[in-house]
């Protein structure tokens, strides 16, 4: 099991696109965890465009913990994400239920460790971060995580205090290898050098600037149309799409760093799990 966290510093920049997105191409079992505290389930109204209504999932966590039932709780509550072979989670319908989810995050991180031997991964959108409720102790515990960002100065003058927190925190483990960037349109203007250098936090991947293909993951837009030459071929659907494109480079870039951090705490000991 691998866990990997995607949180913003400021502004909306593609998190739960982007988490969303990933799952989708996940080539394991992979349970995606909308834990993002400000409440309103996003993939529900966005990408399921509210056609369904999903339980409770993050406030029935919280009171199978109370419980002392957080695993059966995590069972009951992770659905197939239609559209994908990814499980889900749904977020809690409102911020005011923030407070439940105080308690919840260090349990929860212990129980998703607890699943080491499953074999399945887990993708959590943690929202924007510094929120209350939010869920930071994730954030800490996991094998990768990941500021997303886009490129414009804006962006990046909001992500460089909370960079600069996060690479103390992981570097206080030893663990700044499990701490990465991730941007959203690099080159719109900077180039992922150059955000590196301001944030002095390494970028694994970039996803592709490609509002169209978001709008399919983010409000549940029809899928652009595949282009013509790729219609001549018989394909019809969007996965070769810039944006699909680049979530399954950013997959691999994810899968990678995962394993190389492993191997290296192994021969080191020394790292996030040592
Ligand atoms: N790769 C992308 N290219 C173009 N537009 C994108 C991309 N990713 C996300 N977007 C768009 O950006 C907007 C915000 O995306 P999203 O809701 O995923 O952001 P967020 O960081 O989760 O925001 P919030 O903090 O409000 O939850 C949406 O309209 C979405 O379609
Ligand atoms: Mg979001």
């Amino acid at each position: 099991m691998s866990l990997i966290v995607l949180v913003s510093a400021s502004g909306s920049p593609g998190v739960t696109t982007t988490a969303l997105g990933l799952a989708s191409t996940w080539t394991r079992p992979v349970l995606l965890i909308e834990a993002d505290p400000t409440g309103g389930s996003a993939i529900a109204a966005g990408y399921l465009r509210g056609s369904v209504t999903p339980p409770e999932g993050m406030i029935e966590l919280a009171l199978g913990h109370q419980n002392g039932r957080l695993l059966d709780a995590l069972a009951r509550m992770s659905e197939d994400l239609p559209g994908t072979a990814a499980r889900f989670v749904s977020g809690t319908r409102s911020h005011a239920q923030a407070r439940s989810l105080v308690g919840l995050w260090e349990p929860l991180a212990d129980a998703l460790r607890s699943l080491e031997d499953t074999g399945q991964d887990v993708i959590v959108d943690g929202g924007r971060l510094g929120l209350f409720g939010s869920p930071e102790p994730l954030v800490a515990a996991a094998d990768l995580a990941l500021l997303v960002t886009r490129t414009d100065l804006v962006s990046l003058a909001g992500a460089r205090s909370w960079a600069e927190t996060l690479h103390e925190r992981f570097a206080r483990d030893g663990a700044t290898a499990s701490l990465g960037v991730l941007l959203v349109g690099e080159g719109a203007p900077f180039r992922a050098r150059e955000v590196a250098r301001v944030l002095r936090v390494p970028v694994l991947s970039s996803v592709a600037w490609d509002p169209a293909g978001a709008a399919t993951l983010s409000h549940g837009a029809e899928p652009p149309q595949a282009r013509r030459w790729h219609r001549w071929v018989g394909r019809t659907d969007w996965t070769d799409s810039p944006l699909m494109g680049s979530l399954r480079a950013t997959r691999s870039a994810i899968t990678g760093a995962i394993r190389a951090n492993a191997e290296r705490i192994d021969t080191t000991g020394r790292g996030r799990h040592a």
